[in-house]
């Protein structure tokens, strides 16, 4: 099986036929931001579809959810992120640029060490790191460096036009946050118990100091995050059950095993939040193979809602000094602060406890890349080379083309015919320009799994033919059968 096994053949093929294109590409583009184009955004809808139906749609212990990009500030000085969520950087002397600490490699060594997303650090504790064998990536200068410093990751943005009550704020570097501050809400209102968990898919934002090639590591990129409550002592069970479902979703979907490890994270790796954690990593095909994370399942513990009360104690002595307690419920309902306001009352047994956190945290860019790199191949047929994108039917942007043989004898007419009534159920094509052939190969470069020909036949005996993108073999099926035809193939 060819495969595309260098980087600019990706990006080429992603633009050429309209999955994503550089942002801002007519002003010169603006680094590591990406758009989504035609096929792209369909692909890519699809994959969050697919991953909502197995995460939340599919189980009876999974809730949605869709939170604000701009949250209280309060909740990252609570979760860590204000203190901790940077990277340590240093400035080359020799040309200024900044580079992540853990990212040089020594003086004799010729690649960067770029394995690790990020490593959480004190952001107001002095740093020290010897540098003095370091080389920079950039110049090639050996031992030329500032003094570390820490880097926030998180941007910043301004809420409110007056002076007097604007709001330095963030934008999320999570979607995990809106799930925690939200566990009481869903608690309160949806009637479910522990174990359970809460889903969300949206944009993330990370001022990151090395982007990576393309859209691996982005400035802007989008989550599906799963928080997965569950009694402390269980959550052993739940991070290998979370481990193995994450797994087989790619596997399901048409990643080739071959290409998908799990890789445990070091120690000194872990995030501040995490007790264990795991990332589930692609080989993209680049040069030898480059392994990527996709995905990250992450043990965080009680530490996320523990710190959530935490904070929520200190806007309480805030307004207990403004005398307005009534603006924010603390106490539940034994008006008992010792377990908490988000801690969870087990009926059963009487047990009162802050629940423990799994967490499958998904990038949603990289996982589409993933399938858009994996379903590539190119092969001869008859002398020439085709390329076809075998994307799993749920995965394909457009699961049906509409082909009139010739554009004249009434075909267009009964192909529009059939393209419109198979348009409110699928996602479809109509072409009738140029040799069918050509049709033929653009649709398997698009990944379409079925075209169905309109020919002198069908006046006749009212047949369609179907071909199939991946064996490319024909067959005739009634034409008022076509819709059946498609839902059982696709699995739709
Ligand atoms: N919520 C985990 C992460 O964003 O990496």
């Amino acid at each position: 099986m060819a495969k595309l096994t260098r980087l600019d053949d990706i990006v080429s093929l992603c633009k050429r036929r309209g999955f994503i294109y550089q942002s801002s590409d007519i002003y010169g583009g603006l680094a590591s931001c990406y758009d989504y184009g035609p096929l792209g955004v369909e692909l890519k809808r699809n994959v969050r579809n697919a991953w909502w139906k197995a995460v939340v749609q599919m189980r009876d212990d999974v809730l949605g959810l869709d939170c604000s990009i701009l949250m209280h500030p309060m909740v990252w000085k609570a979760s860590g992120h204000a203190d901790k969520f940077a990277d340590l950087v240093t400035l080359c002397k020799k040309c200024n640029t900044r580079t992540r600490v853990d990212h040089l490699a020594d003086g004799e060594q010729t690649g960067a060490q770029e394995h690790t997303e990020h490593i959480d650090i004190d952001i107001a504790a002095g740093q020290q790191h010897d540098l003095s064998g370091k080389k920079c990536p950039a110049c090639g200068a050996v031992g030329q460096f500032s003094k570390p410093m820490a880097f926030r990751l998180m941007f910043e943005t301004q809420m409110g036009a007056n002076v007097d009550d604007t709001m330095t704020l963030f934008l999320r570097p999570e979607t995990a946050q809106g799930i925690f501050v939200n566990f009481r809400n869903v608690l309160d209102s949806a009637r479910v118990k522990v174990p359970f968990g809460i889903a969300q898919i949206g944009k993330s934002f990370r001022n990151e100091v090395t982007t990576k090639a393309f859209i691996f590591r982005t400035r802007e990129f989008e989550q599906a995050e799963l928080e997965f409550f569950c009694k402390p002592g269980t959550d052993e069970d739940w991070y290998a059950h979370w481990k193995q479902q994450r797994f087989d979703w790619y596997l399901n979907l048409g990643i080739r095993k071959d290409n998908l490890r799990f890789r445990d994270h070091d120690p000194d790796e872990l995030a501040h939040y995490a007790k264990a954690c795991v990332d589930v990593e692609y080989k993209f095909p680049f040069g030898s193979g480059d392994w990527q994370e996709l995905e990250g399942i992450a043990n965080r513990t009680d530490y996320d809602l523990r710190q959530h009360q935490r904070g929520m104690r200190t806007m309480n002595d805030w307004f207990e000094q403004k005398g307005d307690l009534s603006k924010i419920a603390l106490k539940d309902e034994d008006d008992n602060y010792i377990k908490g306001p988000l801690a969870y009352f087990e009926e059963q047994t009487r047990d009162r406890y802050v629940p423990y956190v799994i967490e499958p945290s998904a990038g949603v860019d990289r996982s589409t890349l993933a399938f858009l790199v994996d379903a590539y191949d190119e092969e001869e047929v008859k002398g020439e080379m085709r390329n076809v994108l075998r994307f799993h039917p749920h995965l394909a942007p457009i699961k049906a083309a509409v082909f009139p043989l010739v554009k004249k004898d009434g075909l267009p007419e009964i192909a529009m015919n059939l393209y419109n009534g198979l348009k409110g159920h699928f996602n479809c094509f109509y072409d009738e320009k140029g040799a069918v052939g050509r049709r033929y190969r653009r649709q398997d470069e698009a990944g379409t799994p079925f075209c169905l020909t309109i020919d002198g036949q069908t006046k006749e005996d009212n047949t369609v033919t179907v071909r199939d993108r991946d064996s490319m073999a024909q067959s005739r099926i009634p034409l008022d059968q076509v819709k059946n035809f498609l839902r059982e193939k696709l699995d739709l």
